[in-house]
């Protein structure tokens, strides 16, 4: 496995490099998840590129940068045993320069959900992954599920600048008691994971009101708001692929998505129908 710290590097092994890349990005602490992205980019590509970039600007004032989880060595470590051809590694000078032009999220759908509790956020999301394409230049790119309204927003930004990369979605991957896989599940003490297993209780929970034809979306809302309890609930939605809300779930053109506080961890996780 190569390690590029900067952009020179990158390009040096990609242009000799002439099969087609897929490219996993991500800000490191990789768990099954992230080797489940990186798989399906080693089957479908020649060359398999993953960055590690823990990104400042998608992180609000009040949000604690440093305390973001940094594994270097474990990471580097999951890489190479995942068959990576090249890990990215830059550090922020090479990302970043003085008074640049930066990439803003849509006023709506980059300001609902995840976007009103973190303003700004994915425009910091948006930016960094502009950059990362433009330096990798994949054939496709791996995201999972789990973000949808980030993978949403990437998919908007490609088509919108007519950017020549295949988005590539992926199923999240869960604990075998349910619990979706997140770099930020570490934070959870014993008694605050069992807590967590409550959103993925309430998104079976509609996915089996679905299953015998309930599509009420106000229904569902109860039914999870009720075993999301006790809770601190940011919000539960039922949006379509657009992120516009919907009054009753169309089965193919549907998201239920959650976001909630366990202790002090915030998680997200979410089921598409
Ligand atoms: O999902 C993530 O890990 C990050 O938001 C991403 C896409 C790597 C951009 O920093």
């Amino acid at each position: 496995m190569i390690i590029a710290r900067s952009v020179d590097e990158l390009r040096a092994v990609l242009d000799a490099q002439p099969g087609t890349v897929g490219f996993v990005p991500t800000m490191g602490a990789l768990h099954i998840g992230h080797r489940s992205l990186i798989e399906a980019a080693r089957k479908e590509n020649d060359c398999v590129v993953v960055s590690i970039f823990v990104n400042p600007t998608q992180f609000l004032p009040g949000e604690d940068l440093s305390k973001y989880p940094r594994r270097e060595e474990a990471d580097f470590k999951i890489c190479e045993l995942s068959g990576v051809d090249v890990l990215f590694y830059p550090d922020v000078r090479a990302m970043y320069g003085e008074d640049e032009v930066r990439v803003t999220a849509p006023d709506v759908r980059g300001y609902i959900l995840e976007g009103a509790s973190r303003p700004g956020h994915f425009d910091g999301v948006l930016t960094v992954v502009m950059k990362l394409l433009n330096m990798v230049r994949p054939a496709r790119v791996y995201f999972g599920k789990k973000d949808a309204q980030q993978l949403a927003l990437i998919t908007q930004m490609c088509k919108n600048f007519f950017m020549n990369v295949a988005i590539v979605p992926m199923e999240t991957v869960r604990e075998k008691d349910g619990l979706a896989l997140s770099s930020r599940n570490i934070y959870l003490n014993p008694a605050e994971r069992q807590e967590a297993l409550k959103l993925s209780a309430a998104l079976k929970k509609a996915t089996e009101m679905v299953m015998r034809g309930a599509l009420e979306a106000e229904s569902i809302h109860v039914e999870m708001i009720r075993i999301l309890e006790p809770l601190e609930v940011e919000y539960v939605a039922i949006v379509n692929r657009e992120f516009e809300s919907i009054a009753e779930v169309m089965i193919g053109n549907t998201i239920i998505l959650v976001a909630a506080r366990v202790g002090t961890t915030r998680l997200i996780d979410n089921v598409w129908m």
